[in-house]
Order: structure tokens, then sequence, then C-alpha cells
């Protein structure tokens, strides 16, 4: 019985916890990525880096998003399906905010698959899928406000607060600061302007 109380438990700070590196791997993800596509660079800190980041840390990020789903369907203590977790808006518990973990999942995987699949699906439905990032990791912040336990913490408020201002800050630099003053098309070491 114990056992039980305590695995479970364990189960549900698992939850929480890869929830949250999920969140901040996502949030790395997306500055990476406006980082690249606005190719943004330096000599000490070449493209093939940002790319590299970007792609690996999207990666990681779904394994802690497999852990973070499994633990929440394991851990007995709510009632939660394995569906529930791609089909969204369909669970019985806390559905809005479930459903909202749902469709940021699908709306994730359908940006890493396709990325994946980049040279044959080519670049056109590549990048039209990929624009649905912008609105993943939206999505993917209001469901961990709505359905965490830790959002009455000082912590965790910084968490959010801290990623809504770096993607904030990204996506402002990319789209409304003029693109001239930012973009490095040809190298800053020994390249002609
Ligand atoms: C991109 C996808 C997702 C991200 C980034 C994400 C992230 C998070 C975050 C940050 C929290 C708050 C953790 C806390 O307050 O300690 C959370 C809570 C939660 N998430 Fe997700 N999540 C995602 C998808 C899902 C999916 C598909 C499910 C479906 C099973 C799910 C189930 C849960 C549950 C049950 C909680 C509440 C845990 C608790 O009791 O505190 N999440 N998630």
């Amino acid at each position: 019985m114990i056992v039980a109380a305590t695995s479970t438990k364990a189960l549900w700070y698992l939850t929480r916890g890869s929830g949250i590196v999920s969140l901040v791997l996502l949030t790395a993800s997306v500055v990476l990525g406006v980082s690249t596509a606005a190719r943004w660079a330096s000599a000490k800190w070449p493209r093939f880096i940002t790319e590299g980041l970007h792609k690996n840390i999207s990666l990681l990020s779904i394994v802690f998003l497999a852990v973070h789903i499994a633990t929440a369907v394991l851990d007995g203590y709510v009632h939660i399906r394995w569906i529930d977790a791609v089909v969204p808006f369909t669970s019985t518990y806390r559905p809005f905010w479930l459903g909202l973990g749902a469709l940021a999942f699908d709306m994730l995987l359908a940006v890493i698959v396709t990325s994946l699949l980049r040279v044959r699906i080519g670049h056109r439905i590549w990048r039209a899928v990929h624009w649905l990032a912008y609105g993943c990791w939206p999505i993917a912040v209001l469901h961990g406000l709505g359905a965490g336990s830790d959002n009455g913490q000082q912590w965790m408020l910084f968490i959010d607060l801290a990623a809504v201002a770096v993607v904030a800050t990204a996506v402002f630099a990319r789209f409304v600061v003029p693109a001239t003053t930012h973009r490095t098309n040809t190298p800053l070491v020994g390249g002609r302007a």
C-alpha cells in the first residue's frame, strides 16, 4: 500500500519535472529556430552551432515529453488514457487544459516529423508546417499554466515569465526590428560586406 502510494507520488513528481524541462527545452528550441531563420551569427557563434543546437534540443524535448506523458498516464491517481495525449479535449480529467497539452504535442510531432523528412517532402511543405511551432509554444505554456500543480510557486512563475520574455524578445527582434540590422548573410570574418 505504502509502496504503491510512494511510486504514484514519484510518477507525479516525474510528470511535473519532465513537463517543466520539456517547456524549457521547447522555449530554447523556439529561440534557436528564430535565430536560425533570422540568420543571426557572429565569428564566435557561427550559424551551424545554432542549427545543430536547434535540431538536437528539439529532439531532446520529445524524449522529455515522452516521460511527461508516460508518467501522467501510468500514475493511476487520476484517469488519463494514452489516447488523451494525442486526441485533444477527450480527457475526462481537466479536458481543456490537458487538451491544450495534446494539441501542442501533436503540433510539435508534425514539426519534428516533417523536419526529419525535409529532403523528401520539399522545402515549401516543410516550411509551411514549421510555422506551427509559433502556435505550439504558447499553447504548451497555457497548458502548463492551467494543468500544473506548481503554478502557485514563485520559481514556476519565474520560469514561465522568463520563457515568455526570451521568446517575445527573439520574435520582436526578428519580425519587428528591421531585418537588415541583424542579417549576416555574408561571413563576418574574412568576408566582404
Ligand atoms: C508540448 C507538449 C507539452 C508540454 C511542453 C507540457 C508541459 C507541462 C508543464 C510545464 C506542466 C506544469 C508542471 C508543473 O506545474 O509542475 C504540465 C503539466 C501537466 N501535463 Fe503537460 N505538457 C505537454 C503535453 C502534455 C500532454 C500531451 C499530456 C497528456 C497526458 C500532459 C499531461 C500533463 C499533466 C497531467 C499535468 C499536470 C501535472 C500536475 O499534476 O502538476 N502534458 N505540462
